[in-house]
């Protein structure tokens, strides 16, 4: 009987365990016995796993998070200990290692490829949607709801109480969830990392609200542009005297990371699941699974590295003509 690894590193996200059962049904289909190691690379060198059967699966579709832990281990950077984390994978006879993960996860992998010819396999998750090579990442669209539902909550008080509302959304580099999440929720200014805009111009479009008569203004802003206390007390100063009342924030920080995954996600990561292991079945190596032009693809695992996928303008402008 083939055997196959899978772990799950990285920050976690809605949709994982639903990928973790693809892949473990899937592999029990065609008769491969699945085992899982625990907080992703630090269970390969603890040697810390467990059997993954069709029944030890069961009811974890709906469930936020993962079941096998997750962890960041700085100590796979290290050839020593990627040695140890080879031996254990070596002495359970496994054929190749799953890993379902970001871009510093598939780049993990790939060492184990380099250094000692194992056969590694990506599949894509983060709610940054941003590794390069594929248009979505498993838990991307849970993030967007979660963020929406949050934002549509705190419109309801920004309008009643005419106020200037910053909301600060997940995205360490990217805007993805702020572009999507402003489209989603009408906000009056989105501000993203990958097309910055001048402070002047965030307060001009704030007065214009005001000057249209609109009395109060949401802006939507990515992590990676600065923190919303940090904007909120530039734009209090630069506004004092302009009677627009002051500016509040709020982080949604985690409440978008977790909770059970929406159905396009449990969709999309059972269909990843699925095509990782057939495809593997199949005879390739060293591949990760991508999602292009409505198609799952598999494409050479270091396509990913060193680069990062970025909004294209056109969403961005879409943002800009609706809102003000
Ligand atoms: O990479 C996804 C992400 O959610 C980022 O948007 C965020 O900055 C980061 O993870 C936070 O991760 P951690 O929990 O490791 O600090």
């Amino acid at each position: 009987m083939k055997r196959i690894g899978m772990l799950t590193s990285g920050g976690d996200c809605p949709g994982l365990n639903a990928c973790i059962r693809a892949v473990v049904r899937t592999a029990s289909y065609y008769n491969i016995e699945v085992i899982g190691f625990i907080r992703g690379f630090k269970g390969l060198i603890e040697n810390d796993y467990k059997v993954l059967d069709y029944k030890s699966v069961a009811g974890i579709l709906q469930k936020g998070g993962t079941i096998l832990l997750t962890a960041r281990e700085p100590r796979f950077k290290e050839y020593d200990y990627r040695k140890i984390a080879f031996e254990n994978i070596k002495k359970l006879g496994i054929d190749a290692l799953f890993v379902i993960g970001g871009n510093g996860s598939f780049q993990g992998a790939y060492l184990l490829h380099k250094d000692f010819d194992l056969n590694v396999i990506g599949i894509p998750k983060t709610i940054d949607n941003d590794i390069y090579g594929t248009e979505y990442a498993i838990g991307f669209d849970t993030a967007v709801n979660n963020a929406m539902e949050a934002i549509d909550k705190i419109k309801d008080t920004t309008m009643s109480h005419e106020r200037v509302f910053i909301v600060e959304v997940m995205g360490r580099d990217s805007g993805f969830i702020a572009l999507e999440v402003g489209m989603a929720t009408g906000a009056e200014i989105t501000l993203i990392p990958e097309y910055p805009l001048p402070i002047h111009v965030i307060e001009e479009k704030i007065l214009k609200a005001k000057e249209m008569g609109k009395g109060f203004a949401i802006i939507v802003l990515a992590e990676g542009v600065a923190s919303a206390k940090e904007l909120a007390e530039i734009l209090n100063q630069r506004l004092k005297d302009k009677s627009v009342g002051e500016i509040r924030y709020q982080v949604l920080g985690y409440i978008q990371r977790g909770g059970s995954p929406s159905a396009y996600d449990r969709i999309m990561a059972s269909k990843f699941g699925v095509f990782a292991v057939e495809k593997y079945m199949e005879g390739n190596k060293n591949f990760m699974v991508a999602y292009e032009d409505g198609q799952l693809k598999i494409k050479p695992l270091e396509i990913s590295f060193g680069k990062i996928r970025i909004p294209n303008i056109q969403e961005y402008e879409i943002n800009n003509i609706l809102s003000l």
